[in-house]
């Protein structure tokens, strides 16, 4: 029989377990379920005779691959994929896939919410602001961005992007401004939202330069992965501009210097938790449930992203 791992460290909704696992037992696939396991040796133990795996932001290094011996597709449920080792994969044959646009929504409005608990004051009961009016700046239009843009669209905030990967015909289209450099987007913009992938490319790239340029009373706001943040220019831009705020998903290494200096200026989630809804686990799940099944009988690779 087909085993089919659903190896989560954060667990997906109970929903979403039963829906994957109606589909699997559809195909006569069997779901063997990881959840919550405290060391990567559990996932290397159980790696060892399944044929295919679905994971979260689990890490799937060079010692998963290396310990699995049937594995043929790995699918990371949701969007970026850096946790996984695409080399280790691709030289041992194994299919890696994600899921593209499945959780972004949720990521969208934990951004936009962020956005309001800081601009009203963490709902301490002072007076706050609005996000009504205000400039902001979506770095990279993909799924999660186009998303920011229709929700803040209805918010009413005056709303910039910058991708040099997507045709500024389609950013404009949606009625948001495109612009045509990063430098542009931070200069123009009070809040700028992040939703670019961690890669060799944009690992700290966004660093002093960029947010610099910010206006007064800026706010960063990070979705995406803390890696892209250089965190030395962001303790610089705490100590340099008192109205600067860093609104983060993931919390930075250097979280506790941030805690202890800059009161009111920051949040983090305790985990990260932007596609941690019911819905974006459901839409993840099923669609790396279907795509491991449509691989393994069709040979389907429409997600793949080790070509
Ligand atoms: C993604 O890349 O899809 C998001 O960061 C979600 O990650 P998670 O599945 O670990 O919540």
């Amino acid at each position: 029989m087909t085993k089919v791992l659903v190896a989560t460290v954060k667990p997906f909704a109970p929903k979403a377990i039963s829906e994957i696992k109606e589909i699997l037992d559809d195909a006569g696939y069997e779901l063997i379920l990881l959840e919550k396991y405290p060391e990567q040796a559990d996932l290397i133990k159980t790696v060892g005779n399944v044929d295919a795996m679905i994971i979260r932001s689990d890490k799937v290094d060079k010692d998963v691959i290396d310990a699995s011996g049937n594995l043929k597709i790995v699918v990371r449920a949701g969007a970026g994929y850096d946790n996984v080792d695409l080399e280790a994969a691709t030289n041992k044959n194994i299919v890696v896939m994600n899921t593209p646009g499945q959780n972004a929504n949720a990521v969208a409005e934990l951004a936009l919410g962020i956005m309001v608990y800081q601009a009203r004051n963490h709902f301490n009961g002072t007076p706050g602001k609005e996000l009504m009016g205000k400039t902001l700046g979506i770095l990279a239009y993909g799924n999660v961005g186009k998303c920011v843009a229709r929700i803040a669209k209805g918010f009413g905030m005056d709303i910039f992007a910058y991708d040099p990967f997507i045709d500024n015909k389609i950013i404009e289209n949606d009625g948001v401004k495109a612009v045509d450099s990063a430098e542009e987007l931070f200069k123009s913009c009070q809040y700028i939202s992040l939703h670019i992938p961690a890669n060799e490319q944009t690992r700290t790239s966004i660093n002093y330069e960029l947010m610099s340029l910010m206006p007064e009373n800026a706010t960063l706001v990070n979705t995406a992965r803390k890696e892209i943040i250089c965190e030395d220019s962001l303790l610089k831009m705490f100590a340099e501009r008192k109205n600067f705020n860093y609104l983060s998903d993931i919390a930075p290494d250097c979280k506790e210097q941030i805690e202890s200096n800059y009161a009111g200026r920051f949040f983090f989630s305790p985990k990260k938790m932007g596609a941690q809804t019911a819905e974006a686990n459901i839409n993840a799940g099923i669609a790396a449930a279907k795509q491991i099944i449509n691989f393994l009988e069709n040979n389907n690779r429409t997600f793949q992203v080790n070509k």
